[in-house]
């Protein structure tokens, strides 16, 4: 990545909208780049919600992109970037810390399928033998590969002690408009406020995919499986996610419900489904259920735009839209993200002679 090759000796402040892993990470990716070259640099985030209630804590935390990009080859280098990144963790103590650890697992579907665009980025994989689809009955085709997890719950604390040993000041509260931020001395703001995001400015293409899953005690399943019905559609069979603690088993995606309650009716079909899938779920503890919306589109808002309110011009980047894959995507759009900002900072000429 090619960043600014200058120092600026104006100062400048960025506001991130957002405290999910969307926000903090992109502040992360900002402050690395650029807290050397921009100075002073000023980092804060505003967010209602922070580590443990936010979205990114309650999911599963299983890097795997929908199966299939079709075509949109951007979130595929996103998916790709963060993988070999979190995979580079691993190379360090702190990475248990970070919620990181690998894990394997089975891919399964009741017909042949095209292999999926993240073939070539987790490690070893393999299409299943005959033998082992007897494991699982019903199911005639599958995959195995070797994945990682990225648990929120450790991830989120860990990337806020990480800001904020370097300055980063946190602020819990609701922003009614990017105008507020602008007025409060904001330079650039960075919108990372996921399935609320259109209440800050009108998107008609994002939706809540409401999910609900269940956490469970088995630590005796060492293996995640994703079961994939086409007629379905995507997270609405089964599916098992060990994690370093409890087991995630789902799952549903409602698209257009805002509701995240739990449901009884989704706790049964899903408990059901899953304890025919894997029996001896039977013998699990349950801890409990938990619902989220995953913040869907077409594809992720990644992108610059300046809005002028009144006789202001307001310098925006949005990082929002991650769907059901926030933890899988983030650091790839934390870069991009970071990317856009030089392009900003080169653009004000606080850096004469920025290099991209
Ligand atoms: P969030 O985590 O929702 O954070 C949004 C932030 O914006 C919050 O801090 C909120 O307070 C703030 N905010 C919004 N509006 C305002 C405002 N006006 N003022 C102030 N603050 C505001 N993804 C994976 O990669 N792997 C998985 O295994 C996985 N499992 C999932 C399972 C379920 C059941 C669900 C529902 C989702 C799952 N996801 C998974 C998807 C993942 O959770 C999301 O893509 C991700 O959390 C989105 O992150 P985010 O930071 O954009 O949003
Ligand atoms: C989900 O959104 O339910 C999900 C995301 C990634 C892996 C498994 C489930």
């Amino acid at each position: 990545m090619l960043h600014l090759a200058c120092r600026s000796f104006l100062p400048m402040r960025v506001a991130v909208i957002g405290a999910g892993v969307i926000g903090l990470s992109t502040a992360q990716s900002i402050y690395e780049h650029y807290h050397s070259k921009v100075s002073p640099l000023t980092i804060e985030v505003y967010a209602d919600i922070f580590t443990p209630q936010t979205t990114s804590d309650g999911a599963a935390g299983f890097w795997q992109p929908y199966l299939y990009d079709k075509g949109n080859v951007k979130e595929t280098k996103w998916n790709k970037e963060t993988f070999d990144y979190l995979v580079s963790c691993l190379s360090s103590s702190e990475s248990i810390k970070m919620g990181v650890f690998l894990q394997s697992g089975y891919n399964i579907f009741t017909e042949p399928v095209p292999d999926p665009s993240f073939k070539d980025i987790v490690l070893g994989f393999r299409h299943l033998t005959e033998r082992e689809l007897q494991l699982f009955p019903g199911y005639s085709y599958g995959w195995f590969n070797t994945a990682l997890m990225i648990e929120g719950k450790a991830y989120l604390p860990w990337l806020m002690d990480w800001l904020q040993k370097r300055g980063v000041k946190f602020h819990q509260r609701k922003i009614e408009s990017f105008t507020e931020l602008a007025a409060a001395g904001a330079d650039v703001i960075i919108n990372c406020t996921g399935v609320r995001s259109g209440a800050l400015q009108p998107d008609p293409e994002i939706q809540p995919g409401r999910g609900q899953i269940v956490k469970v005690e088995a630590p005796w399943l060492k293996h995640w499986i994703l079961t994939h019905d086409l007629k379905s559609g995507v997270y609405n069979s089964p599916y098992i996610i060990p994690g370093s603690r409890l087991v995630t088993v789902g799952g549903c995606f409602q698209l257009g419900n805002w509701s995240t309650e739990n449901n009884p009716d989704d706790h049964k079909r899903i408990w059901e489904q899953a304890c025919q899938l894997e029996p001896s779920l039977k013998h699990a503890k349950i801890e409990g259920d938990w619902t989220g919306l995953r913040p869907v589109r077409n594809k992720v808002r990644l992108e610059r735009e300046t809005i002028q309110s009144g006789a202001t011009r307001i310098e925006l980047i949005h990082n929002y839209g991650h769907g059901g894959f926030g933890l899988t995507i983030h650091r790839g759009c934390a870069e991009e993200a970071a990317r856009l900002f030089g392009g900003i900072v080169e653009q004000k000429g606080k850096c004469p002679k920025a290099r991209m």
